[in-house]
């Protein structure tokens, strides 16, 4: 074979696999046909994170059917430890994936993690628990994906606003004129539960309504944790509790089981949720919940793979994703009651 057929027959080989590949994803060590991402979450039995998992392996299956690539989605979890996580980061950058999604477990520590993949050169997308900015800004392939923890409790804020506009009684049960509320927090330094717990309230001050809080605590996302507060509280206040704010849909069932068992429950008081899962839509089915905020899982894992594909293959970010601000994407919160739960059950 001469020179030249040599080169020709050389190049139509790699053209070839690079169509076929579907994802030209290069590394130094040249052109591959499998895309590694690897993803690191806090927590398995988180119920919002999981069914985000469940979601991103659902979108990975779907891609590789559709492009033909060879698509390897290893999910962990890092069991709560920050420094079980940082090893998960060196063991999927020592095995050459091609992109890094993490889950922080401490929010704060991303600086370590950013530092690692710019290092190797190899995009980080963070999700679910923020880092700070400062870090984030370390490099321009450093991203997050999640949703604006204000918007979601200005959102519970009119839930409870708009049942109150239909029927006062139906909120303030004994008719004093001022709302008397607790609230069960989520773990204590996570942005979504600092921002929801303001701003819940908030809402509800803003549209002119007097508000009384009788206690707060954090039950860190807990249905068992919240359930074990509500008896507290309903031990100490009784009667007299008449919303539950809550910020996520978790600790919410655990305020309704805590209900349950009490004498409230011929005259349960108003529980509002956030995320939107399947237990608690099944909540606002049956009646217990009065609303939820969806944290929409399902968009937040398309973006999340969408960007990790896209960036695996070498293509930057892709169209179907809106950056803001050059690292973020945000997903909007929207309301869910029983009068539109028909749609989101589906
Ligand atoms: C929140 C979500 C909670 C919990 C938490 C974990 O956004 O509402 O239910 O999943 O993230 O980081």
């Amino acid at each position: 074979m001469n020179r030249r057929i040599f080169f020709t027959t050389v190049l139509l080989a790699v053209l070839l696999c690079s169509l076929s590949c579907g994802c030209g994803a290069e590394k130094s060590s040249g052109q591959i046909q499998n895309v590694k991402i690897g993803v690191s979450v806090y927590r398995k039995d988180d119920t919002f994170v999981s069914s985000l998992c469940t979601d991103l392996e659902n979108d990975a299956k779907a891609k590789e059917t559709e492009s033909g690539t060879k698509i390897n989605l290893n999910i962990v979890e890092s069991q709560s430890s920050q420094a079980l996580q940082n090893d998960q980061v060196d063991s999927f950058l020592s095995g050459n994936y091609n992109v890094i999604c993490v889950n922080m477990v401490d929010r704060t520590a991303a600086a370590v993690i950013v530092d690692k993949a710019k290092k190797e050169n190899v995009p980080v997308i963070f999700f679910n628990r923020e880092p700070v900015e400062e870090d984030l800004r370390m490099w321009s392939e450093a991203y997050y994906v999640g949703a604006d923890a204000a918007q979601s409790c200005t959102l519970q804020g009119e839930i409870i606003q708009n049942a109150y506009r239909k029927d006062p009684r139906s909120i303030d049960r004994n008719g004093d004129g001022v709302i008397q509320y607790v609230i069960l927090e989520g773990e204590q330094g996570h942005q979504d539960a600092l921002l929801r717990t303001e701003y819940s309230v908030k809402k509800l001050v803003d549209s002119g309504l007097k508000v009384e809080k009788l206690a707060d605590d954090t039950a860190n996302w807990q249905r068992a944790q919240g359930a074990a507060k509500m008896t507290q509280w309903i031990q100490k206040f009784g009667k007299r509790i008449e919303v539950v704010l809550c910020n996520n849909d978790d600790m919410a069932l655990g305020a309704i089981d805590a209900v349950r068992e009490s004498p409230l429950k011929s005259n349960a008081p108003a529980v509002v949720g956030v995320d939107g899962t399947r237990p608690g839509l099944e909540a606002i089915r049956d009646g217990s919940m009065l609303g939820t905020v969806l944290n929409d899982a399902s968009q937040q894992a398309k973006a999340i793979f969408d960007l990790s594909y896209s960036l695996a293959c070498g293509k930057g970010v892709p169209g179907s994703v809106k950056l803001t601000s050059g690292h973020y994407v945000k997903i909007p919160y929207r309301i869910v009651t029983k009068e539109n739960l028909a749609k989101y059950l589906s």
